[in-house]
């Protein structure tokens, strides 16, 4: 399939931007990036380095300015972080150069795959297990207004064996080839 633009996929940690992303890259033949990759290589830290360094509001700074790299970039599906779409006119840049998919999960299965990772993941690092959903749900609440301004939004329901499927078709009846 033939796009000009990027393919962007938002949705909050633990929803499988990453996961979906290669598979949506292969099915259309196109590279696939992670922006958090990109950012650890640009930096030669991790995010959890950078944030600890330099504070979310430091990561926020260098997340903006790797996303804005993007555009000199040939077409590809890029996994974004939790929070790119949420700070500064992230969103409506990527809307202006690409495809946004929101992921929208269940906040249920959401703390379920994120209880392990809390480690990897600065921003849950301090948050206990028995307070992790409420977490989610409220941060979820705060996002919403930014991940609601994708193009295509796909609900995921557990155990949805013809999810790729879906997030295929819902592409490309979007995506026009040139
Ligand atoms: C974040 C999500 C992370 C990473 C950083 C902040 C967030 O990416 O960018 O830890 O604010 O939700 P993933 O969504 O890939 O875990």
């Amino acid at each position: 399939m033939q796009t000009r633009q990027h393919i962007f996929l938002i949705g909050f940690m633990g929803c499988g931007k990453s996961y979906w992303g290669n598979n949506l890259a292969i099915k259309l033949g196109l590279p696939f990036l992670d922006l958090d990759d990109l950012i650890s290589e640009k930096e030669g830290k991790t995010t959890a380095q950078i944030f600890a360094e330099k504070g979310e509001a430091g990561f926020r700074l260098i997340e903006r300015d790797a996303l804005r790299l993007l555009a000199d970039l040939p077409v590809q599906v890029i996994a974004t972080g939790g929070g790119t779409p949420c700070f500064f006119d992230n969103m409506n840049w990527m809307n202006q150069h690409g495809t946004t998919i929101f992921l929208n999960t269940p906040p249920t299965l959401l703390a379920e795959r994120l209880r392990g990772e809390k480690e990897f993941r600065p921003l849950l690092r301090s948050v206990q297990d028995v307070d992790l959903l409420d977490f989610i749900i409220k941060k979820l609440e705060e996002r919403a207004e930014f991940y609601l301004q994708a193009n295509i939004i796909l609900e995921q329901i557990v155990g949805d064996e013809e999810f790729l499927e879906k997030l295929v078709a819902r592409v490309q009846g979007r995506v026009t080839s040139p």
